[in-house]
């Protein structure tokens, strides 16, 4: 055994020590349905829970199936929102599912703390409404008349209840042991943005009653926005993200943005501690660093989708493909809709 073998073993433990600090409960994403989430034994096999939230899981058997449908959620919205970008938040199979990148304290892990407690919320949320659960249902506190003069019936989203499981489910990472102070506070400041960005597009939901929908009568009911527009907010504060740093305010630490020229953030911004990587090159020795050779640009674009950003000045490949549109659809009486089959050659264009 060398020395360099001993001081190698030493640092993958160091690392594997870190990364437990990571979400790795979106690892739940990787369980098939068919493995459903059905008793207690069943949390102290899940991959990814630190012990206090088998805890939970064993109290909550019944909300995990929707933990689950949350953490898929996450992943899911995250793809979408950077299938542009260098980083296109691919998974692994392995923990933490994004690898190396949510385990350092930057932009990208605010953008994924802040999808994940949001998706969280949202999930189980929606499996209170949809009367799945004994533990929740809908949101009774919502009833009467509004000042507005409609009647609030029907089922309003019991986000109090999802924003409530996510924080203990979530956030009981970064009150345990083991995590760096400021990257717990980092943490949290981004989980509790995600959940504000669900509560911040809530909106009202109507139905008219009446004679031929003549809305003699209107009840409403408060219901979450669609996931796509909890994404589309958080990216937008992905994009406006502050740098902070650790401060002691009294006897309790603050992050204060590191420029004090900036405004200070408020609760619904993402704030990272440390600057991002290029992501331009593959790093074997960093699991989830894939580099963007093979990525797909944009030649005309000047944004981080062009081929001139994308692949990092390193020039690309340009190949014609052959695609299958739909095209001169007639509509015909009644009523379907024909289309022919159009065949096209457009450029593609890959990074070397
Ligand atoms: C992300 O990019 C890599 C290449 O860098 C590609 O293999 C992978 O399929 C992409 N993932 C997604 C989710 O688009
Ligand atoms: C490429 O970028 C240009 C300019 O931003 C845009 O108009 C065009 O739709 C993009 N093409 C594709 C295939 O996304």
């Amino acid at each position: 055994m060398t020395a360099e073998y001993v001081l190698r073993s030493l640092l993958m433990l160091f690392l594997a020590l870190l990364s437990a600090n990571a979400s790795n409960w979106l690892y739940l994403a990787k369980l098939s349905s068919v493995g459903s989430i059905n008793d207690e034994e069943t949390c102290e096999r899940l991959r990814g829970l630190i012990h206090k939230q088998v805890q939970i899981c064993k109290r909550s058997v019944e909300v995990m199936d929707a933990v689950r449908h949350g953490a898929q959620l996450a992943i899911d919205e995250c793809q979408f929102q950077f299938r542009n970008r260098r980083w296109n938040c691919s998974t692994l199979e392995t923990m933490p599912v994004f690898g190396k990148v949510v385990t350092q304290g930057t932009r990208e892990a605010a953008f994924v703390y802040a999808i994940s407690a949001a998706s969280v919320a949202f999930a189980v949320t929606r499996a209170c409404s949809s009367g799945e659960l004994e533990k929740c249902g809908c949101d009774h506190n919502v009833h009467g008349v509004s000042p507005e003069g409609f009647q609030w019936s029907g089922c309003s989203d019991n986000i109090a209840y999802g924003v409530a499981f996510s924080q203990s489910f979530v956030d009981v990472r970064e009150r345990s042991k083991g995590q760096s102070p400021s990257r717990a506070l980092m943490n949290l400041h981004n989980n509790e943005a995600g959940r504000k960005a669900i509560l911040s597009h809530m909106r009202v939901e109507c139905k008219c009653h009446g004679v031929s929908g003549s809305c003699e009568v209107k009840t409403c009911w408060k219901a979450m926005p669609p996931f796509r527009k909890v994404g589309n907010a958080i990216k937008e504060k992905f994009d406006g993200a502050t740098e902070v740093e650790q401060r002691k305010v009294g006897t309790t630490k603050v992050l204060v943005p590191r420029n004090s020229q900036f405004k200070p953030h408020t609760d619904e911004d993402l704030v990272y501690l440390e600057p991002s990587p290029d992501f331009c090159d593959h790093d074997p020795r960093t699991p989830g660093m894939l580099g963007t050779a093979g990525r797909q640009c944009n030649r005309t674009s000047k944004a981080i989708d062009g081929c001139e950003l994308m692949c990092c000045g390193r020039g690309f490949q340009t190949e014609e493909v052959e695609v299958v549109d739909r095209c001169s659809c007639k509509f015909h009486w009644c009523c379907y809709v024909k289309c022919k089959q159009c065949r096209k050659m457009v450029e593609m264009h890959t990074c070397r």
